[in-house]
């Protein structure tokens, strides 16, 4: 089991409720927030997500902690006739919801309130289903990935977006100075809520990668489990089927 990294540490709310509140409270400045803290790479790294799940054709896909929407919205190019985004926080819903209304895609992309820890599916309902920056912040992960492998078909696509850490010599230092140093500062500069971004590099350095979180992936009953690091580690690619 990973540590538990909570939001606000002082807070008697559970992780959940912490991280909802989080994202509520930062929900209109995520987006920006986004692209300065990836430099813009994590467009490149969800284009890939969005490859591999097109390849399936699928009809239905569940974007997961799917927040203001960006890779429900990119998931519409797969073809497929069903998306629903699911996500804790009414607050990334509702930001996510004016973009779909934007793009004029309301009537395939559906944006609804839930917890990954107990979805309001039944068992074998999806082609495919997504998680991009997600899993890091449930507050049970082996419960999560467990009610995924439930509503997801046999046979179905299973796609995480993950940041990880880089192991080898100059970035594992790089990244250490960057997270520890720069991403709170950012955060400091762009957000009333210093605290997500301190929480934003502390949950991804306690949180399990790379053959890690393989295992707990084939321990929640998933096979064909594999991971592909992106940008020298500082964030991860991984693939599972049912
Ligand atoms: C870092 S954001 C990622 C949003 C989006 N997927 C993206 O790639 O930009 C994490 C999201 O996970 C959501 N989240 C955390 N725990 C969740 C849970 N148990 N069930 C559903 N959503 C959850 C949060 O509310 C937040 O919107």
């Amino acid at each position: 089991m990973s540590k538990k990294i909570t939001p606000y540490k002082d807070s008697d709310l559970n992780k959940k409720k912490q991280v909802e509140q989080m994202f509520d409270t930062i929900s209109t400045k995520y987006d920006g927030l986004n692209r300065v803290i990836s430099f813009g790479i994590d467009v490149k790294w969800r284009k890939k997500v969005i490859n591999m799940v097109a390849a399936t054709n699928p009809e239905s896909v569940l974007d997961i902690a799917t927040g203001t929407g960006d890779l429900a919205i990119s998931l519409a190019k797969t073809g497929a006739k069903e998306i629903i985004g699911l996500d804790l926080s009414e607050g990334m819903l509702a930001v996510g919801r004016k973009k779909i209304a934007q793009e004029n895609l309301s009537k395939k992309i559906e944006m609804i309130q839930g917890d990954s820890e107990s979805l309001p599916f039944e068992d074998d309902r999806f082609d495919a289903i997504t998680v991009a920056f997600g899993v890091r912040n449930f507050e049970n992960l082996e419960k999560g990935l467990s009610e995924i492998f439930r509503v997801l078909k046999p046979g179905g696509i299973f796609v995480i977006l993950e940041t990880s850490v880089p192991t080898k010599f100059p970035f594992k230092q790089g990244y250490h100075f960057y997270s520890k140093n720069l991403l709170p500062l950012i955060g400091k500069l762009f957000s009333k809520d210093k605290v997500a971004y301190s929480y934003l590099s502390e949950s991804a350095a306690a949180f399990p990668y790379g053959e890690e979180l393989n295992n707990i992936l084939r321990k929640s009953g998933f096979i064909d489990v594999r991971h592909k690091p992106q940008t020298m580690g500082v964030a991860t690619i991984y693939a599972a089927s049912k």
